[in-house]
């Protein structure tokens, strides 16, 4: 495996290697990313997997400077599944200049994690298109679990007319149903045993609305009881429509419900998609 700086020497390193895929991270990785890398590797001929802590998508309440750095650690994981690539680079390598030009995504970027994390979803389309620039992936995967970071760059690359495919990977999930994530190393042990009701909560709101009931405000809202009543501040649990997050209307089929709530200090992300 390849542990790879700067631009320069990925293009050097790449050129000739037309069949690449490609995993960004922000690192820190878990199982759940290895999965995504796993996803990469038999569709391409090098699975290339970038880790960087891109400030621009951090809001200036949100804890940049400790976000864990884990590098060797990582290298080590990826190593043992046969990543071929590792592109690291630093701030000055991937923002030598002040990033003044940057994509807006469309209003999806004002709701929901966006409206929670305003500026977030610019910060990450920016990144994964000067990452999709240096890299030249012919596919790009990315995890379910942030599903409206899927959407908005899936729409990124479709109107843009980038030539990256997208690769949406399912979200991994511990056998008590908790999703994968970097913010679970951060629960405590009662915590971590409550976390699971989280994706139990999306699966009642998704029966729910697999009866036949229309009526979602009610639906999300004893949901967001539920979890207030065992110590969660609930942001969101919401029945969307999946091709734009919007409010579904009434003939409406292909859905998800997303929830956003703190348990203690992590704040879990988690989703379910379904179809009536
Ligand atoms: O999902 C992440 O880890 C990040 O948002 C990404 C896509 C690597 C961009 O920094």
């Amino acid at each position: 495996m390849e542990l790879i700086h700067t631009v320069a020497e990925l293009r050097k390193y790449l050129r000739g290697v037309p069949n690449n895929v490609f995993v960004p991270t922000m690192g820190n990785l878990h199982e759940g990313h290895l999965r995504l890398v796993e996803e990469a590797r038999p569709r391409g001929a090098c699975t290339v997997v970038s880790i960087f802590v891109n400030r621009l998508q951090f809001g200036p309440k949100e804890d940049f400077d400790r976000y864990p750095r884990t590098l060797q650690d990582d290298c080590a994981k990826l190593e043992s599944i046969d990543c071929d690539v590792v592109f690291a680079p630093d701030e000055a390598e991937l923002y030598p200049e002040p990033q003044t030009y940057t994509v807006h995504p469309d209003s999806i970027e004002n709701i929901l994690e966006g409206a929670v994390r305003p500026g977030h979803f610019r910060g990450v389309a920016t990144v994964v298109l000067k990452l999709f620039n240096m890299v030249q992936p012919r596919a790009a995967v990315f995890g379910k679990k942030d599903y409206q970071q899927c959407l908005v760059l899936q729409t990124m690359a479709r109107q843009l007319a980038s030539p990256v495919e997208i690769i949406l990977a399912e979200t991994v999930r511990s056998e008590d149903g908790l999703a994968l994530s970097s913010r679970n190393q951060y629960l405590s042990a009662a915590e971590r045993a409550e976390a699971p009701r989280l994706y139990r909560v999306l699966n009642e709101v998704a029966d729910a609305v697999r009866t036949g009931t229309h009526a979602f405000a009610t639906i999300e809202a004893e949901a967001m009881t539920e979890l207030e009543r065992h110590g969660w501040r609930a942001d969101y649990v919401t029945v969307r429509r999946r091709s734009n997050l919007l409010v579904p209307r009434d003939d409406d089929t292909e859905l998800v419900v997303l929830a956003a709530a703190k348990l203690g200090t992590p704040r879990l992300l988690d989703n379910l998609e379904l179809t009536i």
